[in-house]
């Protein structure tokens, strides 16, 4: 995974953000400085005579106390309002629909489902529609935009726009219990061609098992269960845990919590717990020849 840049934006919605930040930055500064000047320049001055107590009380509280500050959050509400206006970049091309789970995501689109792994096609507005399963979770991916909430009850939605080719790191921005900070995701923003070639495997259904260790593994998955919480098109239909239909094509396992590799794959299996505390996933136990055999089959799985 690598690493987030808020300050790299890659897209028109981040660069709006990243720009509204500076804005906000600067003018904070000078505030503060004027501030501080002020009450360094009290802390050296003469105190006033009464005569002129008065009257410089009323040019502070008139000055300092109403016109700098609505003249500062004026201005600020109408960077806001710019910003506002500049980020809506009205319906997508594509629509998505992202759904939060301790501690992964569920990616569904039109016609198919993948989880963690989101690819969208460069240069055009995607929408992604944004709801929890269980708690609230939030959508960051810093150089494209976000943070939106995911909600169990209200979903939300949120248009972002890739510029460059490239993958973008995600995660969730919103504390949602003990594996919060293993829950990553990616964004591959990638040209329209190559977009709709991962679409047409993804549309095109589990593969057959390629070997007899796979085959032997297709078994195994099925006795051990794993299908009441994962699905596999047209194999089994579990909608607790990630869909694994393509799991061999993704790049990492457990919301970017381990690489994707066969040794991973398999310690990932036998014992879930010792990598992301708290998981759904049970630790299966299972002989050497019995997990290798399970690992075939999911490596089939591109
Ligand atoms: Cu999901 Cu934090």
């Amino acid at each position: 995974m690598q690493a987030a840049g808020m300050f790299e934006p890659r897209g028109p919605v981040a660069a709006e953000m990243t720009y509204l930040f500076w804005v906000l930055v600067v003018l904070g500064a000078a505030v503060a400085m004027m501030f501080i000047g002020l009450l360094v320049r009290a802390l050296f001055r003469e105190p006033p005579g009464d005569a002129d107590e008065n009257r410089l009380q009323r040019r502070w509280l008139v000055g300092g106390g109403m016109a700098m500050p609505a003249l500062v959050i004026g201005v600020v509400f109408g960077f806001t309002l710019i910003g506002m206006r500049n980020t809506d970049l009205g319906p997508g091309s594509l629509e998505i629909d992202v759904i939060g789970h301790q501690w992964w995501w569920e990616v569904r689109y039109d016609g198919f489902v993948t989880a963690n792994e989101i690819h969208i096609p460069v240069g055009e507005p995607v929408t992604f529609t944004l709801s929890s399963a269980d708690v609230i979770h939030s959508f960051w991916v810093p150089e494209l935009g976000g943070k939106i909430d995911l909600l169990p009850d209200h979903p939300n939605s949120v248009t972002l726009q890739a510029d460059e080719a490239g993958v973008y790191g995600g995660a969730c921005a919103e504390f949602c219990g003990l594996q919060h900070a293993r829950m990553r995701l990616q964004v591959h923003a990638e040209s329209r061609e190559d977009y709709e070639q991962w679409v047409a495997a993804q549309q095109g259904g589990a593969s057959e098992p390629d070997s007899a260790a796979a085959e032997r593994g297709l078994e195994i998955f099925l006795t051990e269960g794993c299908g009441e919480c994962h699905t596999v098109a047209g194999v089994t239909e579990g909608r607790k845990a990630p869909d694994l239909t393509h799991l061999a094509s993704r790049s990492s396992l457990a919301a970017g919590t381990l690489p994707n590799d066969s040794q991973h794959l398999a310690d990932w299996i036998s014992d879930p717990e010792s990598f992301k505390q708290g998981t759904e996933m049970p630790g299966a136990d299972l002989d050497e020849n019995d997990l290798n055999d399970l690992v075939a089959y999911l490596e089939s799985l591109r």
